[in-house]
């Protein structure tokens, strides 16, 4: 396989290299040509994810989730349905190079994937048991006994009663709950090195979905596997991360240890998605929905994509979208050799600690500037 050497700071680049990174995406791009136009779903995402980690990617609906999580697979359409730009760098090996058959290899065996219905990725006319088994032979050298006693030893790892009858049913006759637990059976079957899942419990009623992301936090904190989880759901992620990453509109827009996103969130948009969950202490009166809705993602984006829903909003946030940098350090001194910081963030004009209590901006007549056309 091809090693990558990884060069120096780029400045428009906005994660540190970090030798120790399982995962290193760089500036990654998405657009979709469409009859309608073009969509820019992902807009220069850069992430990364240690070894055993776990990080949380939120954000409302629409944002570029899982657009982001099929480009690390290379699962999305090809060219020119799907132009995508960028650098994946994923253990040492850079996928963007890797040719299709060793990139099939890698899929499942060292990164794996739990989508939000598992009713689309289980083949319908296969049993259970034929699926778990045919993803174990797929990557091991092992026989057709070796990998059932696996498949068996798995789905009561993932809490399956009875797993051995299980075995000789179709999807179809499973409950949700059941076969999202088989579908996180075949993706940890082989202890892969990252886990990608992608609203795994959407689906599913509360108590099971409590139960499922228990399951994957235990599975994965024993095999030491790395995992992006993918969510709307912020409880979930105070429960399940140790960092997070904020989407908007395609691009990163906060991002921190869950710890410090939870208690200093900074970027307006968070402050935002903090406030519509209702409080951990039970204080209903303070789920409150952001304002306005999601932009369009046609056309280029030009500034910040959250000026038209931002209090906090200065002239130059319709002109200039913000870099993803640590508060009150510019690009480029971060490039000349600073230590890389946990907390990053891409806004004008972050929210104080006082802002974060009120919801709204605290600076004696201070207005949210209105858009360009209107100042005229
Ligand atoms: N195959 C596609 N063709 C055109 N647009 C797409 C395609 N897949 C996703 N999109 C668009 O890309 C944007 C991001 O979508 P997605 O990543 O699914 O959001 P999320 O997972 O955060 O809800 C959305 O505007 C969506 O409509
Ligand atoms: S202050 Fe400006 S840059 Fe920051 S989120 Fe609001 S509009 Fe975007
Ligand atoms: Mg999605």
């Amino acid at each position: 396989m091809r090693r990558v050497v990884l060069t120096s700071a780029d400045p428009d680049a906005t994660v540190p290299v970090v030798a120790t990174s399982l995962l290193e995406v760089r500036n990654l791009r998405v657009r979709f040509v469409t009859l309608d136009g073009t969509v820019f779903a992902v807009n220069g995402v850069s992430l990364r994810v240690k070894a055993g980690e776990t990080l949380g990617l939120v954000g409302e609906s629409g944002s570029g989730k899982s657009v982001t999580s099929l480009a690390l697979m290379r699962l999305l359409p090809s060219q020119p349905a799907a132009r995508v730009d960028g650098e994946i760098v994923f253990d040492g090996v850079d996928l963007g190079a890797l040719p299709e058959k060793q990139l099939r290899a890698m899929r499942g065996r060292d990164i794996a994937m739990v989508f939000q219905d598992p009713m689309t990725s289980l083949n319908p006319v296969l049993s259970i048991g034929e699926q778990v088994e045919e993803t174990i032979r797929a990557h091991r050298d092992i026989d057709r006994d070796g990998a059932r006693a696996r498949a068996v030893e798995l789905l009561g790892l993932v809490g399956i009663p009875e797993p051995e009858r299980q075995l000789d049913r179709y999807p179809h006759e499973l409950s949700g709950g059941m076969r999202q637990r088989v579908m996180i059976a075949m993706a940890l079957a082989l202890e892969p090195k990252l886990l990608i899942a992608d609203e795994p419990t959407t689906a599913l009623d509360v108590t099971i979905q409590a139960q499922v992301l228990e399951l994957i936090k235990k599975l994965t904190a024993d095999s030491g596997t790395a995992v992006i989880l993918i969510t709307h759901d912020l409880g979930v992620v105070a429960r399940m991360t140790q960092r997070v990453a904020v989407m908007y509109a395609g691009k990163i827009v906060e991002t921190a240890s869950t710890g410090e996103l939870f208690a200093a969130p900074k970027h307006p948009y968070t402050v935002g998605l903090l406030r519509s969950i209702p409080r951990l202490d039970g204080d209903i009166g303070s789920l409150r929905p952001i304002e306005g809705s999601p932009p369009d993602l046609r056309g280029e984006p030009t500034g910040c994509p959250f000026a038209p829903r931002c209090a906090w909003r200065l002239d130059v946030c319709w002109e200039r979208m913000p870099p993803l940098v640590p508060e009150g350090r510019s690009a480029e001194e971060r490039s000349a050799g600073e230590a890389p910081a946990e907390h990053l963030i891409a806004c004008h004009n972050v929210v104080t600690p006082t802002e974060v209590e009120l919801a709204r901006p605290d600076r004696p007549g201070f207005r949210p500037a209105p858009p360009p056309e209107a100042t005229t």
